[in-house]
């Protein structure tokens, strides 16, 4: 019988344990999944208990993601290159880290159909997701990126970061100011929230001033699930553009981080992947 975590700190809100029984179930893996409530200061011991308890593999959400890697023996070059973990595998005495967050963003792309080729894209936020959805972007030979954060140090931070790894890329940091904002807003294909603006006791709120500084042949993604419509995605229906919640790349990060422990060939038809989709739909509506 595996064992299997996610843990974070708040960690109730986790969909991950829905959806890895989901996994577990069909794909007949005798394991379990549990999530477990682990503060940046108790990571370390925390890890130790997970260790003598026979643990195969783990989730790691906020606020870990940085500071598990300090605790791996080795990382996978996908890690490496994002620079944060989301998963962990026990194999062979060694603490593995991986990161699945820009292979399930590109997947979540191609399950719809979407095709990053030659995109204009703008990234808002420049924390570690967006570090993930930068590296996703320029992997599927998006165009230009275009990152925008609250705090622009950040976002020039980012800029740079990426442009380091990867010379080629065409990548800039803007400023958040409404006139700067709606100009590359003009020749953009694709917008990705990656900020925790629309959730929590920013609901109400947008990335985006107004629904009108969006336009048609747009895609809008926000990597939020809960609530299902975010203000953003309100937007983009208002304007009967089309979009995509973080339903879809949380199912296709977490089924890459199943391959990883597991070491085993799966397949997620489109038929379980619409089954999934709707069940976890339902439960972030159900609240
Ligand atoms: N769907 C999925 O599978 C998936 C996977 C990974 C992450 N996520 C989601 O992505 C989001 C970000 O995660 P993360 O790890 O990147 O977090 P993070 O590193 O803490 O970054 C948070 C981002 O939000 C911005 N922000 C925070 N408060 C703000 C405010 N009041 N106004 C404007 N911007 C604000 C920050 O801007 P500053 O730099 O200015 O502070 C930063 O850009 C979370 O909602 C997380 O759940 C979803």
């Amino acid at each position: 019988m595996k064992k299997f975590y996610v843990i974070g700190d708040p960690i109730d809100h986790s969909l991950s344990p829905l959806l890895h029984r989901f996994f577990l179930e069909r794909f007949n893996i005798a394991g379990e999944y549990q999530a477990k409530k682990v503060p940046v200061d108790e990571l370390s011991s925390a890890i130790d208990f997970f260790i003598q308890n026979n643990t195969s593999g783990i989730n790691i959400t906020t606020p870990l993601k940085e500071k598990i890697v300090a605790l791996t023996d080795e990382l996978t070059p996908e890690a490496e290159i994002i620079g944060s973990v989301n998963t962990i595998k026990f194999f062979d005495g060694k603490i593995i880290g991986h990161n699945t967050d820009a292979i399930g963003f590109q997947q979540s792309l191609l399950k719809s159909g979407y095709v990053l080729k030659d995109k204009q894209a703008i990234i808002f936020g420049a924390g570690g997701a967006a570090r993930a959805i930068a590296v996703g972007l320029i992997r599927a030979q998006c165009q230009k990126i275009s990152i925008i954060n609250r705090n622009f140090d950040k976002a020039i931070a980012l800029a740079n970061w990426v442009t380091n790894r990867f010379p080629k890329a065409h990548v800039e940091a803007l400023r958040n100011e409404v006139h700067i904002v709606e100009a590359a807003l003009q020749n953009c294909h694709l917008i990705v929230n990656t900020t925790i603006v629309g959730m929590g006791s920013l609901a109400d709120r947008s990335v985006l001033p107004s629904a009108e500084l969006l336009h048609d042949n747009m895609l809008v993604y926000d990597l939020i699930y809960r609530p299902y419509r975010t203000t953003l995605i309100r937007q983009a229906e208002e304007k009967n553009i089309v979009w995509q919640n973080g339903i879809d790349m949380l199912i296709c990060q977490g089924f890459e981080s199943l391959k990883f422990w597991i070491d085993r060939e799966l397949t997620l038809d489109h038929t379980l992947y619409v089954e999934l989709r709707n069940m976890l739909r339902r439960e972030v509506c159900r609240e």
